[in-house]
């Protein structure tokens, strides 16, 4: 059975019982469903089947090698944020030219070494990043091949912390401003234009700032074709939503697919998207057991957790919700509770006002939905170590990121 499901009233991942790894392994654990992965990314895939694509699997989502490996064997390529994600492509298999690379703030370290290894696109977000790639790419005699990213000032209806297409964030450049620079710039003979990105938030859950924000960059494409400026791609970011409550709305790939491939098709480029959190986020849950519980005053509890905002720092940071199950849950009257980490915030909730089947000190909670933006964005506050990652296949799992012990958090301590 595919991705997570109760095995009478016990909640598995695939063939394995939950229970089973976290007694092995402990907890806090975060634990991926191998064929979740590959079912998304297919998913995504068959519905762009029509137009000649390449998914870019955003690797800031879930950087953990053996998933990034998972991603490649299926037939992504790769979307990299930082060097630091160039290594983990390059490792986990991608060739530099099925790598884009992405974000504000490249540093000069970070460009020489995408223009040297000569990756599918640098995505600049500024005049002056053209410039150093410019210098960079004539410094080392060879042709960089870049594509600008476009801030279409569209409002992804997302959380602020994450929406990027706003004029107001520090993303990208208008469409006035990159059409001007582009232009001026067609003649440089270390530079290649190849493509135009664009990318306004993640967790998009409706169709009209993605519709917004392609017609942007098919809008500049089509003028610079028009003037004799050719490029290659067209790079429309990630930031496909999922539904996290149940019932919740959000797009479904076709709908997604649909709104992309009609504002794009007409102009024959090819299609490249960088999707991260619709393909890792269903596929892994966070495991953590119950260390203590607090009646409150209201007669709600506190269900304090062995995870807490170093795991999963999603609800503190976004006000996230995370479906919260109890792994084998026990007969008797349901309990009103805030589900908290140990974390010395007040900040440090997982999941606030849930009613869950009663439980006690010891059993295990399933934090769901947490594939992607979780174990990559933990950290060590508190002096945690960071939890272990573990991938199910089938009847098999086996630990692809071992648990941080004391000794390799302080390691780098003089
Ligand atoms: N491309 C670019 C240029 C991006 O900045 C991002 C995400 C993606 C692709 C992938 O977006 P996705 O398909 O995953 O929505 N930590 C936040 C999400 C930050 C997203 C940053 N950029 C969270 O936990 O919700």
């Amino acid at each position: 059975m595919v991705g997570f499901h109760r095995t009478q009233s016990l909640l598995s991942c695939e063939g394995v019982p939950l229970d089973t790894v976290a007694d092995a392994v402990g907890t806090p654990l975060h634990i991926y469903s191998r064929a979740v992965l590959l079912t998304r990314f297919r998913e995504l895939d068959v519905a762009f089947v029509d137009y000649p694509h390449d998914l870019h699997y955003a690797i800031k989502a879930n950087a953990t090698l053996a998933v990034v490996r998972e991603m490649r064997a299926a037939g992504a390529h790769a979307d990299a944020n930082s060097g630091g994600e160039i290594d983990v492509a390059l490792r986990a298999g991608f060739s530099p030219d099925q790598i884009v690379f992405t974000g504000v703030g490249k540093t000069h370290d970070e460009l020489v070494r995408a223009v040297t290894l000569g990756v599918k696109a640098i995505n600049a977000e500024s005049p002056g990043e053209m410039e150093r790639i410019d210098a960079i790419a004539r410094a080392h005699g060879i042709c960089a091949r870049v594509a600008v990213r476009i801030n279409p000032d569209v409002d992804a209806g997302s959380h602020p912390h994450i929406s990027t297409g706003h004029r107001s964030n520090k993303f990208g450049m208008t469409a006035a401003r990159a059409h001007a620079m582009v232009t001026s710039m067609a003649a440089r003979e270390h530079l290649k234009v190849v493509g135009l990105h664009v990318h306004v938030g993640s967790q998009i859950t409706s169709v009209d700032p993605l519709r917004l924000a392609v017609a942007a960059i098919v809008d500049l494409a089509t003028t610079l074709a028009a003037e004799g400026i050719a490029l290659e791609h067209l790079d429309v970011g990630g930031g496909l939503g999922i539904a996290y409550q149940p019932g919740q709305a959000t797009l479904t790939v076709d709908e997604y697919a649909a709104a992309v491939l009609t504002a794009v098709r007409h102009t024959g480029l090819r299609l490249v998207l960088e999707p991260g959190r619709w393909i890792a986020g269903p596929a892994g849950v966070l495991l953590t057991r119950v260390v203590d519980l607090k009646a409150q005053e209201d007669g709600r509890w506190f269900v304090i957790v062995d995870a807490g905002m170093t795991d999963l720092i999603r609800p503190a940071l976004y006000g996230a919700w995370h479906g919260i199950d109890v792994v084998a849950p026990r007969d008797g009257a349901e309990i009103d509770c805030d589900v908290v980490g140990p974390v010395c915030e007040s900040s440090d909730i997982l999941g606030q006002a849930r009613r869950l089947p009663p439980v006690a000190v010891g059993d295990l909670l399933a934090v769901r939905d947490t594939g992607a933006y979780g174990a990559i964005m933990a950290s060590n506050y508190n002096r945690r170590p960071v939890a272990a990652e573990v991938l199910v296949d089938g009847n098999d799992w086996r630990v692809v990121r071992r648990r941080q012990t004391i000794d390799d958090m302080l390691q780098w301590d003089e």
